[in-house]
């Protein structure tokens, strides 16, 4: 079966297509298109909703247009089309303006060529990216033996979801999710492969957007975590120390953090409160840029090392961690994750390319979900929602 994946959740607008060989279980992807604003959004160093949606608008035909020339070379668009049984897009959390592009575009697809649209929590997909490169599946999905004949007949006559959910689903492995980007910190708890309990979560700003907004004071480029990363490799982690938040339980904040590096800076140039932090960035050395990266890079992945050992001492029966989204490409987490955890749990990250957001990783859930018997939505009525938590 080939499934066609969108998302436009943020900044990035992405198609893809997905190949399961329903014989041998195996998935391969064909394509994965995915066209950045990075390069618009330097120059604001952020996000701009308004601009993002506009420039969805323009994007999205032609990317889903790339996507299946790209898998299909050899077809016309309509034969093309012909070969998708699936559609997936992501329809929640997001940026609205963004998610509105990706999902009317799918639901008029949905509509227009007669294939059943899987609508799809954002975070479940950064849950899947990580099982993207290596074909094989996510080692908390079930067998997809014992799935197969449960799939809903796709194409019909729009009464899709009339296949049955068994009762008699062998037990999956229990998974812990890190699920770190721009606008999401958070834990999420998997007693099996279809539950997603959220078991901790920022109270302020993301992760993501610390790095965004120290990399800001720091005078680097936008996205902050990239450029971070790369100044922080000259610079001295130890050299500064910025407390950890003293928030309860698994909950994460990071707006603390980046006022403490504010306020460290300030000191360090005897600057008074009122500065304006735009100025800053003209005062600073690259000795200063690189050490202040370093050592807020240190304490950022500190935190999240010791959230995630935490749950792990909490839920005993894990035995696989995924750490997922914009930031779990950081190379001092990827480097430093597996040293800190006696119980030797399966670790899995993104492959690279897959960590930001992409459509690729989209395909995934929606291929559980219809493994799995859960019907299509109805693309008349589907709903573009910026907050959902997942469940
Ligand atoms: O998942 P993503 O592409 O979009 C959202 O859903 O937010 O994540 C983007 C975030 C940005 O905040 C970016 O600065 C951060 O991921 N990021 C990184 C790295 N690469 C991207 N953070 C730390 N280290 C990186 N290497
Ligand atoms: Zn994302």
């Amino acid at each position: 079966m080939h499934i066609l994946a969108i998302e436009s959740s943020c900044d990035e607008t992405a198609a893809a297509v997905l190949f399961y060989d329903e014989k041998s279980s195996k998935k391969s992807l064909l394509s994965s298109v995915v066209v950045s604003q990075i390069d618009i959004f330097k120059a604001y160093g952020g996000v701009i909703p308004e601009v993002a949606a506009r420039s969805h608008l323009e994007a999205i035909l032609p990317v889903i247009h790339k996507a299946l020339t790209d898998a299909f070379p050899n077809k016309t668009e309509p034969e093309a089309w012909k070969l998708i049984d699936y559609l997936a897009v992501t329809n929640t959390p997001g940026l609205l303006g963004s998610l509105l592009i990706g999902t009317l575009t799918a639901r008029t697809l949905s509509i227009l060529h007669n294939i059943p649209l899987y609508p799809i929590h954002h975070l479940k997909s950064h849950i899947y990216s990580a099982f993207l490169a290596s074909g094989e599946k996510a080692p908390f999905e079930e067998d997809p033996e014992l799935q197969r004949g449960l799939a809903p007949e796709p194409r019909n006559d729009g009464s899709e979801g009339r296949a049955s959910k068994t009762d008699f689903r062998p037990q999956a492995s229990e998974t812990v999710a890190l699920v770190v980007s721009g606008g999401h910190t958070q834990l999420i708890y998997m007693p099996s492969p279809t539950s997603f309990k959220i078991i901790g979560t920022t109270l302020d700003d993301a992760v993501g957007e610390a790095f965004d907004k120290i990399a800001k004071i720091l005078g680097l480029p936008y996205p902050g975590g990239p450029s971070i990363s790369v100044a922080a490799k000259t610079g001295d982690p130890e050299k500064y120390h910025f407390p950890h938040p003293n928030v309860k339980d698994l909950d994460f904040s990071f707006s603390g953090l980046k006022t403490a590096v504010l306020r460290t800076v300030q000191k360090e140039l005897s600057l008074p409160l009122n500065y304006p932090s735009h100025d800053i960035k003209n005062l600073l050395s690259p000795e200063q840029v690189a050490d202040f990266a370093a050592s807020f890079q240190r304490t950022a992945v500190d935190i999240l090392i010791e959230k995630l050992s935490l749950a792990l001492k909490k839920y005993p029966d894990v035995n696989n961690v995924v750490i997922a989204g914009g930031v779990s490409a950081n190379e001092e987490l990827r480097k430093r994750i597996a040293l800190k955890n006696p119980k030797k749990p399966n670790i899995f990250f993104p492959e690279k390319r897959f960590s930001g957001d992409n459509a690729a990783m989209v395909a995934l859930p929606a291929l559980s979900e219809i493994l799995s018997g859960i019907p299509p939505s109805d693309p008349y009525s589907l709903k573009t929602l910026p907050h959902t938590p997942i469940s």
